[in-house]
Parts: C-alpha cells; sequence; structure tokens
C-alpha cells in the first residue's frame, strides 16, 4: 500500500499513515473500535504528547499557545516565509471513530516524514497543527482552538468555559500541561486540512477525493426549558407543567424545520438532560442543544428563526418558561480559491477521480479560512458514517489523500531547487 506516487522524489507511505494512526487510535480506545479523546481529558493529553514526541522526532520544533495549539513546524530554506500548514485535531466524540480529525494530523506528519525521506527542504517553512477542542463535545462551541487562533472567539470565553461538571478551560488546559504562549500572532502562507468526509457523497459516487469549496453555516443554542416538578401519581394531566412534553414537541420541531429547508438544510437535537429525572416526578426542567445547518446563510436565517418561534409557541402552549442562548453562530464559509485550485491540480497529478462540493460537517478549516487562504481535502469513509465508533477508511483512499495533500503544500510551499 505504498503512497506511490513520487512528488519531486517524495513519497507518501500508506503503511506508515497507517501505523501512525491505529498507534493513535489506541489511545483512549474504546469497544467497538472506538476512540474517546475528550478535549483536555488524560486521554487527549496523551494523544498530544504522541503527537509532539512523533514531530520532534522527525526533526521539527513544537509550539503551543495560549489555548493549547500544537504548532509543529519544519523549517524551510527562507524560513521567515509565513509557513504552508497543515493540520486537524486530535479530541474526539464521546463515540469517535479512528479517522476525524486524526487523519488530519496524522496525514500533515506523513508529508514532513516523506519530505525528510527525500532530504527536500522547501523554500517555505511547513508547519503541521493539531487544533484544541474541535470537537465542542466537553466544552461548546465547537473549534474553540482555531476560532480563537483566527480571533473569533475572546479567549476569555475559551479559557472560563464550562464542562458539565463545572471543571473550567483553562484549569483542566493547565493539569494537562498545555497552557502556552500567545495567541493567533503567526501568519500562515496557506492552510490545507484533510478529512474524512463524514458523508457518503464521495463512496456512493466513486470519488476518491473531494475538493471541498467552503463549509457551510450553522448556528448552536443551549435551550433550558422549565415547568414544574410535581407527583406523577397524584397530578392530574390537566394540572401539569411537564418539561419533558415541551422539549418532545421541541425535538418534533426541530425535525420539521431541518427537513424543511432543502436541499441541504439539517436539525438536531444532539443532547438532552431531564431533572429531576425519576419516574415518578414529572419533569420539572429539561436542558437541550439544538443545532441547524444549512449551505446558503438566508435560509440559516429562516431556520434561526423558525426555531425560535417554535421554541417560543411550545413554551406558551404546555405552559413553560423557556430560555434559548445561541452559543454558537457561523456564517457559511468558502474557501480560497487559489487553494482549491492547488487541492484540484494535485488530485489531477495523481490521476484521481475528484469531486468539488461543500462541506457538510463543520472544520477547523473553515475557521482558518477567515485569517488564511484555506481549502480542505476529502477522502471517503465507509458508508459515510463518522461520529460513531463503527467510523472506517480504506488505508488505500487515506494514502491518496496525504499524495494529494502533499502536492498542494509543495505547490505552495517551493519544493526542492
Ligand atoms: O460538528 C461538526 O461538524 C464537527 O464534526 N465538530
Ligand atoms: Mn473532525
Ligand atoms: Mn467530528
Amino acid at each position: 500500500m505504498e503512497g506511490g506516487a513520487k512528488e519531486r522524489g517524495a513519497t507518501i507511505r500508506g503503511d506508515r499513515l497507517w501505523r501512525s494512526l491505529m498507534e493513535l487510535a489506541e489511545v483512549g480506545a474504546i469497544a467497538n473500535g472506538g476512540v474517546c479523546r475528550l478535549a483536555l481529558s488524560d486521554e487527549d493529553r496523551q494523544g498530544r504528547d504522541l503527537f509532539v514526541r512523533w514531530c520532534r522526532e522527525a526533526g521539527c520544533s513544537v509550539a503551543i499557545d495560549a489555548v493549547g495549539n500544537v504548532f509543529a513546524r519544519r523549517r524551510g530554506r527562507s524560513d521567515s516565509l509565513p509557513p504552508i500548514v497543515t493540520g486537524s485535531h486530535l479530541d474526539t466524540q464521546p463515540n469517535g471513530g479512528r479517522f476525524d480529525g486524526a487523519y488530519g494530523v496524522m496525514a500533515g506528519l506523513e508529508v514532513v516524514r516523506a519530505l525528510n525521506d527525500a532530504g527536500i527542504r522547501t523554500e517555505a517553512p511547513i508547519e503541521v497543527v493539531a487544533w484544541t477542542n474541535e470537537e465542542g463535545t466537553r466544552f461548546a462551541p465547537s473549534m474553540m482552538g482555531s476560532m480563537a487562533f483566527a480571533g473569533l472567539l475572546p479567549i476569555g470565553t475559551v479559557l472560563g468555559s464550562r464542562d458539565a461538571q463545572g471543571c473550567v478551560f483553562g484549569d483542566e488546559l493547565e493539569r494537562i500541561g498545555y497552557r502556552g504562549e500567545g495567541l493567533g500572532e503567526r501568519r500562515f502562507g496557506a492552510y490545507f486540512e484533510a478529512h474524512i468526509e463524514q458523508g457518503p457523497v464521495l463512496e456512493e459516487t466513486g470519488h476518491a477525493i473531494g475538493v471541498v469549496t467552503g463549509g457551510q453555516g450553522q448556528r448552536w443554542y443551549d435551550v433550558v426549558l422549565t415547568g414544574q416538578a410535581a407527583h406523577a401519581g397524584s397530578t392530574p394531566m390537566d394540572r401539569r407543567r411537564d418539561a419533558l412534553l415541551g422539549a418532545a414537541q421541541v425535538i418534533e420541531a426541530v425535525n420539521r424545520i431541518g427537513t424543511g429547508y432543502p436541499p441541504g438544510g439539517v436539525a438536531t437535537v444532539g443532547h438532552l438532560s431531564v431533572s429531576p429525572g425519576s419516574r415518578n416526578v414529572i419533569p420539572g426542567e429539561v436542558s437541550m442543544s439544538i443545532e441547524i445547518r444549512h449551505p446558503d446563510d438566508r435560509k440559516l436565517l429562516g431556520m434561526d428563526a423558525a426555531i425560535r418561534e417554535a421554541v417560543a409557541a411550545v413554551a406558551g402552549r404546555v405552559p413553560l418558561q423557556a430560555r434559548l442562548d445561541m452559543v454558537l453562530d457561523q456564517p457559511a464559509t468558502p474557501f480560497d480559491d487559489a487553494c482549491i485550485g492547488a487541492v484540484r491540480e494535485a488530485a489531477r497529478a495523481e490521476s484521481l477521480r475528484y469531486l468539488e462540493m461543500i462541506s457538510g460537517a463543520a472544520h477547523d478549516a473553515i475557521a482558518i479560512a477567515r485569517v488564511a487562504p484555506a481549502a480542505m481535502i476529502f477522502v471517503p469513509c465507509a458508508g459515510g458514517i463518522s461520529h460513531n465508533e463503527a467510523e472506517s477508511a480504506a488505508p488505500q483512499d487515506l494514502a491518496d489523500g496525504c499524495r494529494v495533500l502533499l502536492r498542494a503544500m509543495l505547490a505552495c510551499a517551493g519544493g526542492p531547487e
């Protein structure tokens, strides 16, 4: 499963890439082949430590910024030039797979290793980044590290955020030893991120590469519905203020709104907690998440209004108090034409079938695109399944994507004289 193509002497070794991915997947391994490395957990620290060790073994210097983003730097011939950067994230969902995020970081490391093998010193420096808390599961919102780097999230908001147990982000960052210095002052010449598609399109259409032209817009909300806890046996049905009944109606409305904005609209309730959560107490309070996404910002605004209206209508009907806080507002983001072109040309040069597409999932590249020319490279994943222990990708597809990454980066970094 060699990488095959020679990019001016640098050869991606698919076997080495696969070995690194499988070794990383042992950190935080869970049943059914999954991985759980929640942001700033001990497992996240172990994953970071492994990445840092490998980068240093590959001759990179390593810097950590104030929100824990890890920058591994390979010197260039003209080291003062802005680096050509790649990367992704090492944190995962609680039921994460072995490739979401990890692939982009390991693919960047493989590019460095391939350049080392070939003795190539690029004109511009090369950097590989592991962004902090891309998933936004333990600490909301997602893409905290890349958004803080891009100036889209105040550092105080990041460091002060709390998880469901009340742990503070800044303290946890300190605890795992990744609270560094500085934020966002690094300038990138270009940023490329390799990622599994996390959807079914490439596999179903038989394309090896997704040339990603941008990311869809998204909005995240925290909603709290408050009714009245009461005795399940002695409270008549017409005297109840059942917060979970309200939540059920909100969930149905969210699904209706998600399907009501084709093509591309999606809406999800992914988290719900019921209080007091006893079988013989009418739920007095429910906290729930809502997220909406759409490639078209105007449609996203329409979905936003419909969500707010639906929550207010349910509160009036049950009746309940309702509190809705928007915790993420990310507009649809186009990637850079020249970077998209570099990915397209690289796929062509590797004789790989490619498809130009918008990303359904959010990625750090979407935040970085606000401060640097950026684009993404997708590879297929089995059945389009991700955010699931069953997430799977073919070694050859991963190697193909890495070869495209190498070419695109060299096109910008300037290869050997
Ligand atoms: O939510 C997302 O799109 C990303 O996978 N965190
Ligand atoms: Mn990801
Ligand atoms: Mn993810």
